[in-house]
């Protein structure tokens, strides 16, 4: 009998070796090397030993007629761009927790309302259990099938048996195939789960979802091993200490990147937000001096947070700057353009930024925000209430234009506010903002002579 050649890899990172270690020598991990034992190639499915069509002009492709199922969850939809795929593979990550297996459950509910069959798999909780919380979140369809099974070649025979439109495994980590050794969760098996299941669903137009907890390092078990094998990543997130979930893509074969859905937990499941402005300024308290509005864009949805600094003589041989929810080093620069253009000596004072609600905002249009605020708690003058800002700020004390001004002023509007300050449009062509005034503004200077008049 041929020796059957093993191999030791990294479940943190992927690395191989021919023997074991104790630690990793590509990412320093210990402990973390384990026993597996390849797939001979004769029990691999079907595609790698079908022969390859010849190659062929790019100009005498088909372009596909690209069909989406609408979960009708439209901040799902809204996420994956419309819909999911048939014949696609979703990964969704998320802590454990989170919230996840009610999310997709409730996905599957909505899809089998529309008369398509969903299998959903768990590996991790019972039929009764699911049963449970499919009446908590209102999610009894006859069309959606239960069924408890973690061995991957079940699950297949499942699958071909129901032939569902929409199959979800819960989760990618507690599946696995019966040829290789390594146990559930390591990289080789949450390899083969998701490339044998995008085989599958490939050949039969499924479309499916793969659940995968992320692990305390922050990436899915099997660290980012399935990124690559499958069309489209979401990670479903919680933010800081509030009921609010988002939603956030981070590849998305069929659709954009930039989109998030927001929702709430509630006693009967996940609750879409569709105003998600009104609940992060909700807290906000009229007149006090570091806060502002900024308008900013989360794909194609503005959104208006409130931004929060409080600056504080120092006590320490440096000024600290803490931040939250805005990026650290675009945070120093502002304040370096707040001392060298304005001379506020901010050298002497430590600077906390936030952005309250627990939002993360990635948007350079969010400096002039950060700006104000920061002057507002130096100064320690408060903000007009009904003003929002948004603008790029530029190392020379200029404020730069940002996309989708109409929008962002649309929303403002909308909300109720009165005043925006913004930067000028370079043609010099007014904006307009109907019932909200407009303040374009050229330079950090100038900005401050309006927001402190
Ligand atoms: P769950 O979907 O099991 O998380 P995951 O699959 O990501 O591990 O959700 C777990 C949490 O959600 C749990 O703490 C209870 C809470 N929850 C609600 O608050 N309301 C609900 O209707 C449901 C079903 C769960
Ligand atoms: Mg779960």
């Amino acid at each position: 009998m041929a020796k059957i050649k093993t191999h030791f890899a990294c479940q943190q990172c992927g690395y191989q070796a021919p023997r074991w270690m104790g630690r990793c020598p590509e990412c320093g991990s210990w402990g973390t090397l384990v026993e597996e034992r390849p797939t001979a190639p004769a029990a691999r499915g079907g595609s790698l030993r079908q022969p390859s069509a010849a190659p062929v002009p790019v100009t005498d492709i088909q372009r596909p007629a690209l069909m989406r199922i609408p979960t009708g969850i439209a901040e799902v939809d809204r996420t994956l761009g419309g819909g999911v795929v048939p014949g696609s593979v979703v990964l969704i990550g998320g802590d454990p927790g989170i919230g996840k297996s009610t999310l997709l459950l409730q996905v599957a509910a909505r899809v089998a309302e529309q008369g398509r069959k969903v299998l959903y798999v768990s590996g991790e909780e019972s039929a009764e259990q699911i049963r449970a919380r499919a009446e908590r979140v209102g999610a009894l369809a006859p069309e959606l099938y239960l069924v408890t099974e973690t061995l991957l070649e079940a699950i297949l025979d499942h699958a071909e048996r129901i032939r569902p439109d929409l199959l979800i495994i819960d989760s990618v980590q507690t599946a696995h195939g019966a040829e290789l050794e390594s146990p559930p969760g390591s990289i080789s098996q949450v390899r083969e789960v998701a490339t044998r299941l995008l085989t599958v669903s490939k050949e039969r137009g499924i479309s499916t979802c793969l659940i995968g907890h992320v692990t305390k390092e922050g990436s899915f078990a099997g660290p980012k091993a399935l990124e690559h094998i499958v069309d489209t990543v979401i990670y479903f997130e919680g933010e800081g200490q509030h009921a609010y979930r988002v939603l956030r893509v981070t590849k998305n074969r069929f659709g954009s990147t930039h989109e998030i859905g927001i929702f709430e937990m509630t006693e009967a499941g996940l609750e879409e937000v569709g105003h998600p402005s009104r609940i992060f300024l909700a807290e906000r308290a009229p007149g006090v001096t570091g806060s502002v509005v900024v308008v900013t864009m989360e794909g194609t949805r503005p959104l208006l947070v409130e931004m929060q600094a409080l600056v504080a003589p120092t006590h320490a041989s440096f000024p600290r700057r803490v931040v939250t929810g805005v990026d650290g080093n675009r945070v120093a620069i502002l304040v370096a353009v707040l001392e060298k253009r304005l001379g506020m000596p901010l050298s002497t004072c430590d600077v906390f930024v936030n952005v309250a609600g627990g939002v993360r905002v990635t948007e350079p249009a969010a400096d002039l925000g950060i700006v104000a605020a920061v002057a507002s708690s130096y100064r320690n003058l408060p903000l007009d209430p009904g003003l929002v800002c948004f603008g790029e700020v530029g190392l020379t004390g200029e404020i730069r234009e940002v996309r989708h001004a109409a929008q962002r002023l649309h929303q403002a509007r909308h909300l109720g506010f009165t005043r925006c300050v913004m930067p000028e449009s370079r043609d010099g062509r007014p904006v307009e903002g109907g019932e909200i005034e407009v303040w374009g503004v050229r330079t950090v200077d100038a900005a401050m002579g309006v927001l402190f008049p």
